[in-house]
């Protein structure tokens, strides 16, 4: 059995579940990280007992040697890290952390670099592997609710952050249709940003698929009822509602809503390690000359585009056809173009207290060493700076 070297980008929260991933999986060896922040880098070392930590990417790539290539780091660096791995001269795959990229420009020179060096490149959308939506897409293709014709989703926190999940989700389980056009609104009153990326404040969006199937999409208009791995499909002869472990079936041969059955092996617990193992497995399949991984960055890249074209489409007040002609971040070019002017003035970010370049190391251990888990010490140590 071929052990792949693996290395991992960005010690931060996410990177603990490709670890989680990767321990379940005997063919992987993980032996180097790269963080720029030393304790980040050596935290995540020792908890996990691996042999290289790097400051800097093109060291890893030139002392390690990886096959598989964890991107971890925040959405704006994707593009750029993403293509900085591909051109390692023994990197054969890599798993970029979702959004792929903030618009389809960035997207689209991630695949080209991978395509121009010969390495696979899987999305994080690892959700395709939950047995849910493994089990909804199954019934669904098997005539379950008849022609599918509209999906709702629900989310919040940012579009481009648990949207991607849904728009990803749902193409999933509907055997990724082909978009048609895109129709979109967005609010944007607060200087509100995501992991550093420009987001809105709320928006939604209609999706037009080939045999008019649609998805509409709202995101931060509700609080509750929103999830990224939920979604509700209505189709011509029955409907369902689709979690990542939970199906409900309702049609002519149910007694009113049905759970269907579905492969649960160890329960939810284990989802979280299992999906990031699978989608590693398949990569590994891939780079072994498989079929295309579900979670390709092909089939991210549309994701990126039907999301920018709920942008695009407030930019333009028009309908967005699919492919779209704009390639950068339509909302960033909104905001430029004084489009959406800000009327309560204070940028902040919503997952700004992930940032660990300004806190306090010695709080961090302390915290570390009560047994909190590493998102719970940095959403701590946030509150603790607020109140000091
Ligand atoms: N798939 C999912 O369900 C899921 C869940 C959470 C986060 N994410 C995604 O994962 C990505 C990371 O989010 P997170 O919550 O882990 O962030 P985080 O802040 O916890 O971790 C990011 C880490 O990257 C490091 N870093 C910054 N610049 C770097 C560079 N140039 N090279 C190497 N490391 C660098 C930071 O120091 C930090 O330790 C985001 O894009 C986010 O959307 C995905």
């Amino acid at each position: 059995m071929h052990k792949y070297k693996t290395a991992i980008v960005g010690c931060g929260g996410i990177a603990r579940a490709h670890m989680q991933g990767y321990e379940l999986l005997e063919n992987i060896d993980v032996v180097a990280v790269v963080d720029p922040i030393e304790e980040a880098r050596t935290n995540y070392m020792e908890d996990y007992d691996i042999p290289e930590g790097y400051s800097t990417v093109k060291e890893m790539l030139v002392k390690s040697q990886p096959e598989i290539v964890s991107v971890c780091v925040w959405h704006l660096l994707h593009d750029t890290v993403t293509e900085e791995v591909a051109k390692g001269k023994s990197v054969k795959g890599i798993i970029c952390e979702k959004p792929m990229a903030i618009g389809v420009a960035k997207a689209d020179r991630m695949i080209k670099a991978c395509e121009e060096n010969g390495v696979k490149l899987a999305v994080s959308h690892q959700r395709r592997f939950t047995p849910g939506w493994e089990r909804a897409r199954e019934i669904i293709l098997d005539g379950a609710i008849g022609i599918p014709l509209r999906a709702d989703l629900r989310v919040k926190e940012g579009l481009a952050n648990w949207g991607t999940h849904s728009i990803d989700g749902a193409r999933f389980v509907l055997n990724d249709p082909k978009p048609k056009w895109v129709m979109g609104a967005v609010e944007r009153k607060t200087d509100k940003y995501e992991r550093n990326t420009a987001i809105e404040d709320s928006c939604m969006g209609l999706i037009h698929f080939e045999n008019d199937l649609q998805f509409f999409i709202q995101s931060d208009l509700l609080d509750n009822n929103c999830d990224a791995g939920k979604f509700f499909i209505r189709g011509t002869e029955g409907m369902i509602h689709i979690t990542e472990t939970v199906v409900k079936l309702f049609n002519g041969n149910t007694n009113g809503w049905e759970q269907v059955d579905i492969h649960l092996e160890d329960g939810d617990q284990a989802i979280g390690g299992k999906t990031n193992a699978s989608q590693t497995e398949e990569l590994i399949r891939w780079i072994e000359g498989g079929p295309e991984h579900r979670g390709s960055g092909y089939k991210a890249r549309e994701t990126v585009e039907l999301m920018m074209a709920i942008y695009e489409s407030a930019r333009q007040n028009e309908v967005v056809s699919i492919p779209m002609q704009e390639k950068e971040y339509p909302l960033e070019k909104m905001v430029t173009e004084g489009k959406l002017p800000v009327t309560i003035p204070g940028r902040y970010d919503i997952r700004g207290f992930l940032d660990r370049s300004n806190i306090d190391e010695k709080r961090y251990k302390q915290l570390k060493d009560d047994g909190l888990p590493h998102h719970i010490i940095m959403r701590t140590l946030h509150e603790e700076q607020k109140t000091d």
